[in-house]
């Protein structure tokens, strides 16, 4: 599901690729809706913009005039961008309270090196830069971008919610940050927080001299504080003794007064900037700008010590020479009475930060210990040393967003205009999502498949949080039951993502891998209920949960359904395309895994029915513990289950293997071909790779062996003690196919498309690589089989170790030596990792591994 778009940082890729992923998009099949419209669709200014929002304002107003009675004032909204009437499940009151005040404040702008807000649209936000090199010219490092080339950075301590520790090394400079929130007597709402910032040369305590220069060297780091709702802020007078006042203040609401404090004890220099601007996108060129203009005119890139009217956004420049450390202290609340406000700052600055760090360490130090009990699982601190990180980059990835999301207008409501016309879209409503995210520099935002895998981990270290995340998501569920997979919400997200991504699909979907977590808190609520200690909240959780759930289930069960009764496919496949080896199948969050070669609906995708058996199954278990009627659910889930009719549908029986089936042939190639563009008439042919099919296609079996074929057993339809599960576990350790000593890989090497470009740009994606997530949910079931009793119980008992050692033995090694979980491994390169990085969404389930959580 996550593409990679390189060319979204990349310039050196090529645009033409770009173009034709945009047009695949563009091309999915249009679902038929009914329903009228609108209040809100004509984005953009451009007068063929404006064209098309009219036609499709008229053929609007027709169904609105057919549809709607004359006493009904309020215009309807499009079906697409309707909410599914039902209560929000992140209204609930376990939401709200000390739990909301507790949560109020976070590094939850994961998008940036450090970036703090709070949980409200609009909120106060704060955030680290500092002075870089980049191509030979100052640069200023603010958002996590891989093209800044960080030796390493990641949180190395993080517990979700009151305290994490980061370290980023940059250019021979470490930069450690050290964040606490407090609530002491005479806080605001959500307390009061601090940030600690230290400044050293990496490699301190050597005496070694880098690139011939002495080790004493200066350096600037900015810290600021932006109002995004635009209200000015106060500037006091920069005092001799900057300790004692503050810096900036303003007030907000919930939070009222409040103050922004810095304290240092070494001899450093400080200057400020106060800047108006209402982007927050573009705050690292706000102040780059600001830092020249002042170059060219004093010659000292130092902030000019005034600011703007109105300012919004108050901008700190701290310089010294290395090393050199500052607390940065965030007070809330301060006009109230009882205040307090020296004695406040003294307990979050200086020793008394000092004292109160080192305690926070050893409280998480314990509480790793409890939960994940790695001292008795893993060799030694090396493995634990990854550990934390993994928890730590996955919970400090958490990130809270607000926007809306931009939605493909369905075809029955545009005009006709051009193909490839400019954007036309609909809004979604105006919503929040707090979730994890997938990787800080290259995927940072919501994505729903993802979300089913990091909830596994989050919710064993901080059930409320996970239950939170959760429910934001089903929150975001349009009356049809769909949720869009990707979120690109406000200007911050969106400054990140190529245009032609950011329009999402209601055709589209994505695997249901939130119910893999889901599954996981209804077991643990059914054993509460069995011992008679559920608690009241967890059962209204489900029960408000319930609804949506059922609409998004009936979703996939109509939406992607197969001819064949009972069968389903991931539709939208892209049947005319004359580029791509194999048409790529996005929505399985598979990306480019080969299905069947001529995309048509005869075909019946094996992965997705193992979804379908997974989220009936638990839709069953979910109906039954909060009273609700299962039957429906149950039978599906035992139609799904029946190895008979799975059989039927997905096994060859000549090769033992669980296939997709569908209209396919092996003899497709990519080939170079001349083309003149008619638009250009002394153009130069340009070569360009084209797919050629050798051979007719024949409806049958898709003979690529890999990670689909392994999802009966992943998802555990394949009973424990049948002579399937016995060739199983002899497919699972061959080495031609899947087994490698780093891990599963994706894609058996006997494959056709083993390792294959898809198109000139699309390298190899999941046709080889090793894949943390497929790898967690195979190993987890090998771990169930060898605990079922059976004939093959031996023989998983047997290979359960030797995956999981492999899979610990590479991530532990590729973080040590490249400072970064990774998003997939290659196996060429002995277990190199690969893709984005830091990538700590599923890549962090190796923490689970180690702790043998399943
Ligand atoms: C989770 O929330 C419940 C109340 O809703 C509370 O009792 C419990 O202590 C919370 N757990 C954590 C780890 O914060
Ligand atoms: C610091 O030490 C590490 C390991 O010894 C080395 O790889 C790195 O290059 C050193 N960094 C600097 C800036 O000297
Ligand atoms: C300072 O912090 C400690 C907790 O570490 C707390 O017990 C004490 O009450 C705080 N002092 C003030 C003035 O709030
Ligand atoms: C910031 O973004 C806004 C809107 O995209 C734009 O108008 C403005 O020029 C940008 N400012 C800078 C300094 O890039
Ligand atoms: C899912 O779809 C199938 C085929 O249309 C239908 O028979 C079944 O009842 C549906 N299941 C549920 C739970 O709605
Ligand atoms: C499984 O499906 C087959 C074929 O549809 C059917 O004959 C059989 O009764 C089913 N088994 C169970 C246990 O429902």
């Amino acid at each position: 599901m996550k593409e990679r778009r390189r060319a979204s940082t990349d310039a050196s890729s090529s645009s033409a690729d770009l173009k034709s992923s945009g047009k695949n998009n563009a091309k999915r099949p249009p679902k038929s809706k009914r329903g009228g419209i609108v209040r809100k669709v004509c984005p953009g200014s451009t007068a063929l913009l404006l064209g098309i929002c009219v036609v499709a304002l008229g053929v609007a107003a027709l169904y609105w005039i057919g549809a709607l009675s004359p006493a009904m004032e309020e215009p309807v909204r499009p079906r697409a961008v309707t909410p599914l009437p039902v209560p929000r499940v992140s209204d609930l009151k376990q939401f709200k309270g000390e739990y909301r005040e507790r949560m109020f404040w976070g590094t939850y702008r994961p998008q940036n090196y450090l970036g703090i807000r709070s949980r409200t649209p609009q909120s106060l936000l704060a955030g680290l830069m500092w002075l870089g090199v980049k191509d030979g010219r100052y640069a200023i490092r603010h958002t996590c971008e891989e093209s800044d080339k960080l030796a390493r950075y990641g949180w190395l301590r993080h517990d979700g919610s009151t305290y994490g520790r980061q370290e980023l090394l940059d250019q021979g400079v470490t930069l450690t940050t050290s964040f606490l929130k407090s609530w002491e007597d005479g806080s605001g709402y959500g307390g009061d927080w601090a940030v600690r910032i230290k400044v050293e040369a990496e490699n301190a305590t050597e005496s070694s001299q880098e690139d011939g220069q002495p080790k004493s060297r200066s350096t600037s780091i900015f810290f600021y504080i932006a109002e995004e709702a635009g209200r000015s802020l106060s500037f006091w007078p920069k005092g001799k003794n900057v300790a004692d006042a503050p810096f900036v203040g303003g007030s907000a609401s919930e939070i009222g007064g409040w103050q922004f404090h810095l304290h240092h004890k070494e001899d450093v220099a400080v200057s400020y900037a106060g800047l108006r601007q209402i982007h927050m996108h573009n705050l690292t060129q706000l102040v780059l700008n600001t830092l020249m203009n002042q170059g060219r005119l004093t010659g000292r890139l130092q902030l000019p010590d005034s600011s703007d009217r109105h300012s919004n956004i108050a901008v700190l420049q701290i310089s010294g020479s290395l090393p050199f450390e500052v607390d940065m202290v965030f007070l809330s609340g301060v006009d109230k009475k009882g205040a307090d406000v020296p004695k406040r700052l003294k307990n979050l600055t200086g020793v008394e930060l000092e004292r109160r760090l080192i305690q926070k360490e050893q409280e998480f130090e314990n509480r790793f210990q409890d939960t994940f009990k790695l001292n008795e699982k893993v060799g030694g601190e090396k493995e634990v040393e990854v550990g934390r990180a993994a928890l730590s980059n996955m919970v400090g990835g958490i990130g809270y967003f607000h926007g809306q999301s931009r939605i493909a207008i369905p075809a029955e409501f545009k005009g006709q205009e051009p193909e490839l016309s400019s954007p036309d879209y609909w809004l979604y409503w105006p919503a929040e999502l707090f979730t994890a995210v997938p990787s800080r520099s290259f995927f940072p935002r919501g994505f729903l498949w993802d979300e089913g895998f990091h909830q596994l981990l989050i919710s064993r270290w901080d059930r409320n949080i996970s239950l939170d995340i959760i429910a934001h998501w089903l929150d975001l569920m349009n009356v049809d039951g769909w949720i869009p997979r990707e979120q690109i919400l406000g200007a911050e997200a969106r400054s990140k993502v190529p245009e032609e991504f950011v329009i999402q699909h209601t055709s589209n979907a994505n695997p249901p891998a939130l119910m893999l977590v889901i599954r996981r808190l209804a077991l643990s609520l059914e054993l509460d209920l069995k011992q008679g200690q559920a608690r009241e909240e967890d059962m209204e959780y489900f029960k408000t949960m319930y609804p949506r759930l059922q609409a998004w289930f009936n979703w996939f069960n109509t939406t992607q359904s197969g001819k064949q009764p009972g069968t389903y496919y991931w539709h939208g496949r892209d049947s005319h395309t004359s580029r791509e080896l194999n048409p790529k199948t996005l929505t399985s969050g598979l990306d480019d895994y080969p299905r069947a070669s001529h995309p048509t609906d005869d075909e019946r995708h094996v992965d997705l029915w193992c979804w379908m058996a997974h989220a009936a199954e638990t839709m069953s278990l979910i109906a039954r513990l909060t009273g609700e009627p299962h039957e429906s659910y149950e039978a599906t889930a035992n139609g799904l289950t029946n190895l008979t009719r799975l059989n039927e549908m997905h096994y060859d029986l000549e090769s033992g293997h669980y296939y997709d089936y569908g209209l396919h042939t092996e003899e497709v190639k990519l080939r170079w071909k001349e083309l003149k563009d008619p638009r250009i008439k002394t153009g130069i042919p340009q070569r360009i790779l084209r797919r050629v099919v050798l051979k007719k296609p024949k409806l049958g079996w898709v003979p690529h062996f890999g990670y689909v074929s392994f999802f009966p057993f992943a998802l555990r339809i394949i009973p424990a003690d049948s002579t399937i599960m016995g060739h199983h576990l002899a497919l699972l350790h061959s080495h031609d196919l899947l087994w490698t000593e780093f891990g599963l890989r994706s894609l058996a090497t006997t494959s056709s498309v083993f390792m294959k470009h898809n198109t000139e740009h699309d390298a190899p994606y999941w046709r080889g690589p090793v894949w943390m997530n497929m790898n967690y949910l195979i190993l987890s079931a090998l771990y169930k089989y060898s605990q079922e009793e059976g004939h093959y119980k031996k023989t998983a008992a047997l290979l359960y170790p030797q995956l999981r050692d492999n899979l610990i033995r590479n991530v532990v090694k590729q973080y040590h030596e490249s400072g970064y979980l990774w998003e997939n491994y290659d196996l060429k390169s002995k277990g190199k990792g690969q893709g984005s990085h830091p990538f700590s969404g599923w890549t962090s389930l190796i923490l689970l591994i180690m702790g043998e959580m399943y």
